[in-house]
């Protein structure tokens, strides 16, 4: 008798547990998950995952966890849709879809080695969050590192114990800028552009990784180049609206590139001639 040979689904769903849940700020909370077949997810920092609620929705969100902690995975989710908002009236010990990890994330093999410029716009801080926490993990691997960090309003500091930690380290570089300040803000007001004059890199030594809203890439663009950064030594993710997750519908499609499948992350070499497109 033939072998019949039944190929797993590349939409196959996985349950996934969440056992823990930490409200960052009025909108975004931080859930930290685990798979339910007791395997671990094996993703770079800068990927992300199809996350679905049984009939709500699927989403795209990264994963922002160091990919060193076998325990579990951690997402941070803010609140502004259908999907979103229904994982935020979620509890403790319910049970989500995840399907991933998709994308290429920051290449870390390339970056090891080198100095890092780590480039954090409000929820931007995310993706980033798992790499600075690779970098931190294998801190002998990297050059220096610089981490700057801006947001709107001192009430929307996304992990603020941490960059409080990251703040003291001593092998760390670390400032951060809010846009708005309140009276009790003691460091940095200004766009986060304000920060990268005054950051001492060698441009030939670093590579930058950006990640923030869209209205952020040009700008600071504008400013590593003035630093003198090779173009494809800038690193930036983009979202874009995602169905499949991994380059067959189209959906998520800047031109000839899949956002899905050729990024998120991107060198600024790649993506340059299609910046309006952007
Ligand atoms: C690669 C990738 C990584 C992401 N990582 C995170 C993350 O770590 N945390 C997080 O909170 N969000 C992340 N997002 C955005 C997240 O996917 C959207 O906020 C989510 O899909 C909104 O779904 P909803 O049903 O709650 O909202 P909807 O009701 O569908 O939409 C609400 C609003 O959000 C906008 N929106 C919907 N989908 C997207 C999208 N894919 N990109 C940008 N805007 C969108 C809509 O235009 C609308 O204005 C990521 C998106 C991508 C593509
Ligand atoms: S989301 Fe389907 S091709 Fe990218």
């Amino acid at each position: 008798m033939e072998k019949v040979v039944i190929k797993k689904s590349p939409y196959n769903v996985k349950k996934a547990r969440i056992i823990d849940i930490k409200q960052l700020t009025e909108k975004e909370k931080l859930f930290r998950v685990i798979l339910e077949d007791n395997s671990w997810l094996d993703y770079e920092p800068g990927q992300f995952i199809m996350v679905s609620l049984m009939g709500i929705g699927e989403i795209p969100i990264s994963i922002c966890s160091s990919p060193l902690n076998r325990d579990y995975f951690e997402i941070c989710v803010r609140a502004v849709g259908k999907v979103t908002e229904s994982m935020h009236r979620l509890n403790v010990g319910e049970i989500i879809g995840i399907r991933g990890p998709y994308g290429k994330g920051f290449p870390i093999r390339m970056i090891e080695a080198h100095d890092l410029l780590i480039i954090a716009g409000g929820l931007g801080v995310a993706p980033l969050r798992s790499l600075i926490l690779y970098a931190i993990d294998n801190r002998r691997d990297f050059g220096e590192i610089h981490i700057l960090f801006g947001c709107k309003t001192p009430e929307e500091l996304l992990f603020s114990d941490e960059i409080e930690e990251w703040g003291r380290r001593l092998d760390l570089h670390f400032a951060c800028t809010v846009d708005r300040a309140d009276p009790d803000w003691k460091g940095n007001i200004g766009l986060i552009t304000s920060l990268i004059p005054g950051v001492d890199i060698d441009p030939i030594r670093t590579y930058a990784a950006v990640v923030g809203p869209p209205i952020m890439y040009k700008f600071v663009i504008k400013e590593l180049l003035a630093k003198g950064l090779p173009v494809d030594q800038i690193l930036l993710s983009f979202e874009r609206h995602m169905k499949c997750g991994m380059g067959k519908c189209g959906r998520c499609q800047i031109q000839n590139l899949y956002c899905c499948k050729d990024g998120p992350v991107f060198t600024f070499k790649e993506i340059m001639d299609m910046a309006e497109a952007l």
